[in-house]
């Protein structure tokens, strides 16, 4: 069963209000009209409606970096997954390294967010991935394994169905150095496995599970021709129209 590709632009904490506008258009005019598999921009908090306004009836949907768990209520700075509806995007991160090392974001906490974003009706993005000390001893299935067990614990396939992974080696995040798509299969070829261990095998060729980590124009290709990498969640090289608009390009074609 063929899996639509899905490449995503995680901005990080780039752009100011203007910029965000400018790079989600020059996105939307460098991909044009043909669809090349589903396209996600994740913005900065306060420039969410203002992209989403910027590509709304094209292929390119939006989502947020984050959410909190709570609905509502005394949560200075928190932003809640109903906010997040209202600005029009329609997915969010969960999970990402840089929330779990930067903000102490827990297995248990993250859990919690992908509920919340379950629950308001937001794709989530959940992010896994092992630090290069767990890489170097051996223990980056068992780390992939507990943090997808954590976020996944009593949900059932009907909830997930729209649910992508995000396969992001911590080491390769930012550092120039990509994972070899041989290194990623292998870790993707896993998740999908447990996938179908822990829900079903028609569950797990339905999942998508993007790469993500130093993915640029250069080196998606070969990442994208591994069978089990559906897609590329791409941090600096998506701030480049041009660049992000190839990695978009060198995902299969779209059945
Ligand atoms: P880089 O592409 O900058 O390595 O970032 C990857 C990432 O964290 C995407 O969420």
């Amino acid at each position: 069963m063929a899996r639509t590709p899905v490449t995503g632009g995680n901005w990080k904490m780039h752009t100011t209000l203007p910029e965000a506008i400018a790079l989600a258009q020059e996105v939307r005019h460098r991909l044009g009209s043909q669809r090349l598999g589903d396209v996600l921009l994740f913005p900065p908090f306060p420039f969410l409606a203002a992209v989403a306004d910027k590509v709304a009836g094209s292929h390119v949907n939006v989502g947020a970096q984050d959410l909190h768990f709570e609905a509502k209520g005394a949560f200075t700075g928190a932003v809640s997954a109903a906010m997040i509806v209202s600005t029009g995007a329609t997915h969010v991160l969960v999970g990402h390294s840089e929330r779990r090392s930067v903000f102490g974001d827990t297995d248990e906490i993250v859990a919690k967010k992908l509920r919340a974003a379950l629950a308001a009706g937001l794709k989530p993005v959940l992010c896994v991935g092992e630090q290069l000390a767990e890489r170097q001893n051996g223990t980056t299935f068992a780390v992939v394994d507990r943090q997808l067990t954590v976020a996944l614990d009593g949900l059932l396939a009907d909830q997930l169905q729209h649910l992508i992974i995000a396969y992001e080696p911590v080491w390769a995040i930012g550092t120039g150095l990509t994972a070899s798509p041989e290194q990623a299969q292998e870790v993707h070829a896993h998740i999908r496995a447990w996938l179908a261990t822990r829900f079903s095998a028609a569950f797990a060729a339905n999942c998508r599970i993007q790469y993500g980590g130093s993915v640029k124009g250069s080196n998606a290709t070969g990442l994208f021709a591994q069978s089990d990498i559906d897609g590329m969640l791409v941090g600096g090289a998506s701030l480049t129209a041009d660049e992000f608009a190839a990695i978009v390009r060198a995902g299969r074609a779209v059945p």
